[in-house]
């Protein structure tokens, strides 16, 4: 009778990996109950999704190698693996909000976010914000409903407004990772993308366009500049060792507030369970919950399928 917060299948967005091919979902061995599925089976999992309640999926794909290069050209090809996922999953279950990641890291040889510089010491703004506005347009004419730009440059908000505006794109909504954090608690999800080899362990670490996780103060910053850029909702990530990052943007801005429960979150919780050490259940809930009470009005989490089945 007087719990505050309630958690309930429309709380949740399911972030969803995809891979070219026929053949079966493909375990990921850091984040147990995880697959990455062909475009067939990524739809099968969608209807269930719907089925059970949760709104939303985001969608990453795993590219071949052959499609990775230092420019991520994949990332503008028509034909690309993400865009038919799109095509497919919109024309299957076409209430099923559909949210796709514009970033470079599937696409690119160094798993960067963005292109590299001439002298490829560093990200290349600029030049990354041009693509990754092209990419999103190519993502909305393939129908999708939010694309959700992920790799932190500055400006791609209003860049990204400003292309799929001109593209006639104007119900496209952004979801902008406005407050993402250089963390180490995106390991798994490197693995499941593929893009681990460069990040954060040779030449180049994402610190220079992810927001250091010592720093409250400019993931406020962060959150205003995307607001006004004109996001239509605003994220954090990750979101438990982030709560009080959680709770002042949703004091500050307007919008609504996701909070991506991230893959070393996920797997954390799994792996002390399979040693016997946490209990699963209660931890996956406690640890939604205290997002959602720190202000999260969406929570994309792995956990998405196992809650709705639960709260359903
Ligand atoms: C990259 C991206 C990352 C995640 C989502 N998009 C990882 C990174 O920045 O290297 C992490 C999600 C997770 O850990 O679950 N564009």
């Amino acid at each position: 009778m007087v719990q505050e917060t309630v958690l309930r299948p429309a709380d949740f967005i399911a972030p969803l990996f995809v891979i070219d091919g026929k053949g079966a979902p493909q375990p990921i061995k850091s984040m147990p109950g995880v697959y990455r599925y062909n475009v067939k089976d990524l739809v099968k999992e969608c209807r269930a999704l719907h089925k059970l309640g949760v709104p939303a999926v985001a969608l990453f794909p795993k590219l071949a190698a052959k499609f990775k290069n230092e420019d991520g050209f994949h990332a503008l090809d028509e034909d690309g693996l993400i865009l038919r996922a799109v095509q497919a999953v919109k024309s299957a279950v076409p209430e099923l909000t559909v949210i796709t990641d514009v970033a470079l890291d599937p696409y690119t040889t160094h798993g960067h976010d963005g292109v590299l510089t001439a002298k490829g010491d560093d990200v290349d703004n600029d030049r990354s914000v041009a693509i990754l506005s092209e990419m999103a347009v190519l993502q909305a004419d393939a129908g999708v409903d939010i694309v959700a730009p992920s790799d932190m440059m500055d400006g791609r908000i209003g860049a990204i407004r400003e292309a799929l505006d001109d593209a006639e794109h104007t119900n496209t909504a952004i979801m902008a990772y406005s407050a993402k954090f250089n963390s180490a608690y995106y390991g798994p999800f490197r693995d499941a993308v593929g893009s681990s080899q460069a990040a954060g362990t040779r030449l180049l670490s994402k610190a220079t366009y992810q927001l250091d996780p010592a720093n409250r103060r400019q993931a406020l910053n962060e959150a205003g500049l995307d607001e006004d850029e004109g996001a239509d909702f605003i994220m954090v990530k990750p979101a438990g060792a982030y709560l009080d990052i959680i709770r002042e943007v949703r004091d500050q801005v307007g919008k609504p507030v996701a909070a991506y429960q991230v893959s070393g979150e996920y797997a954390q919780i799994h792996a002390a369970a399979k040693l016997g050490w946490l209990d699963l259940e209660r931890c996956r809930h406690e640890s939604l919950v205290a997002i959602k009470r720190a202000g999260a009005d969406l929570i994309l989490t792995y956990f998405a399928k196992d809650m709705a089945k639960l709260l359903g």
